[in-house]
């Protein structure tokens, strides 16, 4: 049957992990950056550290770090037990074992939990929740969507998924997802359906190769711009 979730789960990635998911460039780097979903990931506090602008939005926000460690802390054995049972649908490449994989990922989420209540008064950490964005029109110039969007396609619909979609496209000029993958490791039944929707309505879609590879097969984004 593969991983499966009853719900959507915080838990965090790195900032090397969002670089090379979304084959971020020098020059994206340096655009106005909006995360969509980041949860507890350490990318907005490495970018931030490193010069960058960027906002990350995502429900758990409305939460104080005590609260949403502890909401970790929950995840944690459930995500860890699914990762054991499922671990030859992963590539243990860069990341080599369920341990390392446990130790990354929380020290991905320390980072943050470190930065959380700083990012939050600078308004890098905002609340909201996709499909509608507390941002105005164009604010952006790359929305991203890391372990979300497709990834957890049997709890959301096709519908929410294009609205979700249009919504990063209202406040951004280019959108990109991560993966293209439902956590059983299927290519999302959502994919087709957005991408015949957007590009008939004034959209490029292109799925690009990455260079990131943990889910098997688990290589490629979405990458959806203005014609
Ligand atoms: C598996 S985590 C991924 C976190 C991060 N993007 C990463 O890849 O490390 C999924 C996140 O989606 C968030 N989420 C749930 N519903 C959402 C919604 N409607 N809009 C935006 N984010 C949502 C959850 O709170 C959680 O933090």
């Amino acid at each position: 049957m593969g991983f499966t979730l009853e719900k959507v789960v915080p838990w965090g990635r790195s900032y090397d992990e969002y670089a090379s998911m979304f084959g971020l460039t020098e020059l994206d780097l340096g655009l106005r950056i909006l995360g969509c979903g980041d949860g507890p990931a350490g990318f907005n506090s490495a970018l931030t550290k490193s010069g960058g602008n960027i906002v990350s939005v995502d429900p758990i926000y409305v939460f104080d770090a005590e609260q949403i460690r502890s909401r970790i802390s929950e995840t944690y054995e459930t995500v860890m037990a699914q990762m054991r049972k499922n671990q030859g649908d992963y590539v243990w490449r860069v990341i080599p074992s369920v341990e390392q994989l446990a130790s990354i990922r929380m020290s991905a989420m320390e980072t943050f939990l470190a930065d959380f209540d700083v990012g939050k008064n600078e308004g890098r950490y905002i609340p909201g929740e996709l499909p509608s964005l507390p941002f105005e029109s164009g604010k952006f110039d790359i929305a991203l969507s890391s372990h979300f969007l497709f990834l957890y396609s049997v709890h959301l619909s096709a519908e929410f998924h294009l609205q979700a979609l249009q919504e990063m496209l209202r406040v951004s000029h280019e959108v990109r997802v991560f993966p293209l993958l439902a956590l059983d490791g299927a290519l999302s039944p959502h994919l087709d359906f957005v991408i015949e929707h957007l590009a008939s309505h004034g959209f490029n879609l292109e799925v690009r190769r990455v260079p990131y590879e943990f889910q098997r097969g688990g290589n490629e984004m979405l990458v959806i711009k203005p014609v």
